[in-house]
């Protein structure tokens, strides 16, 4: 029997509103969701359902109104926000849906940024940044601005720049809405890899029913609430497929 892993995410009775009077929208209506060390967890549900403000708020970038998310046993709702700023910095790698990418900064130095705010060397940053690019097929594009990119390769930056630090938990949202199948297989086949490595923690918004196999387990949102937490389909053996493909 395997043993039981801990939980690096722990969300407790996340509840959260946006807007005042008559325009007030409750958008989480209690959560609760666990996602372990060494898991690819996929969240799926209906636009509108409340997954990109569930993982804002796991990121520590938006606060829940009531309720707890707990990141490997530390409340994130006890730290200030500069305390949560650096814990996020130093642990968290977030892929934004609208990939939130700099627009006067080039391509390598956006997939650099993680690096550069931890104070690492400019060149040993831009070094890991080239070959963090390399990995998602963008080498050749390393002095572009983002706006001359398409979106998937503007997707691709997006996900660089969240892996480029080694985060311990990587928090993706939508990351393979604007790629073609086989980009999609990709980068999935890169996430797969870096999930295994250091028991790392993985949670990708996905609706595309191509990468559920390289998911560990799927939990379904509907309506401001987790429905259900499945199994994910095939996953042994896409795993010692991604064990296969990093030696
Ligand atoms: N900052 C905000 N202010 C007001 N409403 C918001 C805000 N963020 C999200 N919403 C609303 O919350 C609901 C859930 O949004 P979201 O979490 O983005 O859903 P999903 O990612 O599942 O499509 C939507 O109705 C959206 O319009
Ligand atoms: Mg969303």
């Amino acid at each position: 029997m395997e043993a039981v892993k801990p939980n690096v995410v722990s969300v407790r009775n996340a509840q959260k509103s946006f807007g005042e009077g008559n325009a007030r929208i409750q958008v989480l209506r209690g959560v609760e969701m666990e996602a372990q060390a060494g898991e690819i967890m996929l969240l799926v549900g209906p636009s509108g359902c409340g997954k990109t403000t569930l993982l804002t708020i796991v990121a520590g970038l938006l606060s829940s109104d009531t309720g707890s998310v707990e990141l490997w046993g530390h409340k994130m709702e006890t730290m200030n926000e500069a305390r949560r700023t650096d814990f996020r910095r130093a642990n968290i790698g977030f892929v934004f849906q609208q990939f939130n990418l700099i627009p006067t900064l080039s391509v390598l130095e956006n997939a650099a940024i993680p690096l550069l705010i931890r104070s690492t060397p400019r060149k040993t940053a831009l070094d890991r940044s080239a070959a963090m690019l390399d990995k998602v097929g963008l080498s050749g594009r390393y002095e572009d601005r983002p706006g001359k990119l398409s979106g998937g390769q503007q997707q691709r930056v997006a996900i660089a720049r969240a892996l480029v630090g080694e985060p311990k938990l990587l928090i993706c949202d939508e990351p393979t809405a604007s790629l073609d199948g086989e980009t999609g297989a990709k980068v999935m086949e890169i996430l797969r890899a870096n999930a295994l490595r250091d028991d790392r923690c993985t949670i990708v918004v996905t609706h595309d029913h191509r990468i559920f196999k390289y998911g560990d387990r799927i939990a379904t949102m509907r309506d401001g609430v987790i429905e259900s937490i499945v199994p994910a389909p095939q996953t042994a053996s896409v795993r010692s497929l991604a064990l296969v493909a990093k030696e």
